[in-house]
């Protein structure tokens, strides 16, 4: 069954993967919804229900007083003007442009989300059929995989990180039990480097996963965090080798654009088009993508990589002062992301212990003005307190707040 809308294809290999008999039959045959807009976009526009009159917002000469003035400021007259208009449902610009920043060929290799969360539920909603499928997650690792799982009536199996002295590693020997127990798992969400583990996992261990016969799905690697890691680590080199691999990456993280909900798939065109067939036709908005393909100019990526620099010197200094604060153990993981894991202890050279970690992580919020986020009920992360890389100051205002308490 030919996929409606594929314009090119990506690649052949691993011999024992196929997408299409993964993908739901409801979802394989979808007629996509089609806007008049898409086959006319010049000339009076009265075919979508639009707003004659142009967006209500206050005038452009607005004072930065106004909620939203210097947002707008960001958007050029044109863009502004024509907000009255659905937006594209396609953004190829911003697509070609997210394509040659990550090294793929085209836009045919780019899915937009609304953030990487949307991006992670289209997957679920496209490969797996409620109340029967299956999907592989890693824990500790994002929780969203095992939310939207529920969401979509998935089950999940869960194969746990190897965690001794916070390794946080795949066990490829675990995960070859769960395959030949769940011969027809969907997806595999490997999170590199995960959260909150911090931590890479090796191209060559993705690759084996992807060479693996046992498992016939597809592997997700989200890289959210991927712009804190060294270079060379990415797994985007792989998606052009392997139809079996996909990569989410966001711009919230790196580029500092959370609030604008961008987030996209770098996958085979195969997978893009059967994610853009199922989409909601407008899902990323003209604000978002103008934002998104300012951040990913020249001048945008300039500021990311300034921005990466000097905040992965701060996670150097916030990892050396914690190890000189009492009751503060070890910093688990690997480091790579924009956050570390670090474990508080019973006592000074005592044992990780929860009930002191949760301890302090209330009274830093409550009496220090200081929010981090506890995780010591994730696997392998005993007493751990998640800690946000923030700026010189703010990482020296939680480290001395943090002394106080631990004082
Ligand atoms: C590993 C991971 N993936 C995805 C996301 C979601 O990112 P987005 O803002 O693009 O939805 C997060 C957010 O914290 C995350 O930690």
């Amino acid at each position: 069954m030919p996929i409606l809308g594929l314009k090119s294809n990506g690649p052949a290999t691993p011999a024992h993967f196929a997408l299409e008999p993964l993908v739901r039959p409801n979802i394989l045959t979808l007629v996509p919804y089609r806007a008049a807009r898409d086959d006319y976009s010049d000339g009076v526009l009265l075919d979508a229900n639009e707003n004659a009159y142009g967006p209500s917002l206050p005038s452009h000469t607005a004072t930065d007083a106004t909620p939203g003035a210097s947002a707008l400021a960001l958007m050029n007259e044109k863009e502004i003007a024509s907000l009255n208009r659905y937006p594209s449902p396609t953004h190829d610009d911003l697509k070609r442009r997210i394509a040659s920043m990550r090294g793929l060929p085209s836009e045919d290799w780019v899915f937009l989300g609304v953030g990487s969360d949307e991006v992670i539920d289209m997957l679920y909603r496209v490969l797996c059929v409620p109340a029967k499928d299956k999907v592989l997650t890693t824990p500790p690792t994002y929780g969203m995989y095992a939310v939207s799982a529920q969401i979509n009536d998935v089950g999940v199996v869960k194969v746990p990180l190897i965690t001794e002295g916070g390794a946080f590693q795949l066990d490829e020997k675990a995960m070859d039990e769960a395959f030949k127990a769940n011969p027809d798992l969907k997806m595999l969400f490997i999170c590199s480097p995960g959260n909150p583990t911090g931590t890479l996992i090796p191209l060559d261990v993705i690759k084996r996963v992807a060479e693996n016969t046992l498992f016939k799905g597809v592997i997700v690697v989200d890289e959210a965090y991927i712009d804190f890691a060294p270079e060379g680590t990415s797994a985007v080199e792989l998606v052009q080798q392997y139809a079996n691999i996909c990569v989410s990456q966001t711009m919230s993280k790196s580029f500092g654009l959370a609030a604008i909900r961008l987030g996209y798939l770098l996958a085979s065109p195969e997978l893009v088009q059967i994610l853009t067939n199922a989409k909601a036709p407008y899902n990323v908005s003209l604000p978002t993508a103008s934002l998104g393909l300012a951040a990913v100019s020249d001048e945008g990526r300039a500021v990311m990589a300034r921005n990466t620099i000097t905040l992965n010197a701060n996670r150097t200094k916030l990892i050396a002062d914690l190890q000189q604060l009492p009751s503060i153990g070890r910093v688990l993981g690997g480091n790579d992301a924009n956050f570390i894991l670090a474990e508080v202890l019973d006592a000074p050279g005592g044992k990780p212990s929860n009930p002191r970690a949760v301890s302090v992580y209330k009274q830093m919020a409550e009496t220090k003005g200081v929010v981090v986020r506890f995780r010591g009920g994730e696997i392998g992360c005993e007493g751990c307190l998640r800690i946000t890389i923030g700026t010189e100051t703010e990482c020296a205002t939680a480290i001395a707040r943090l002394a106080e308490l631990l004082a």
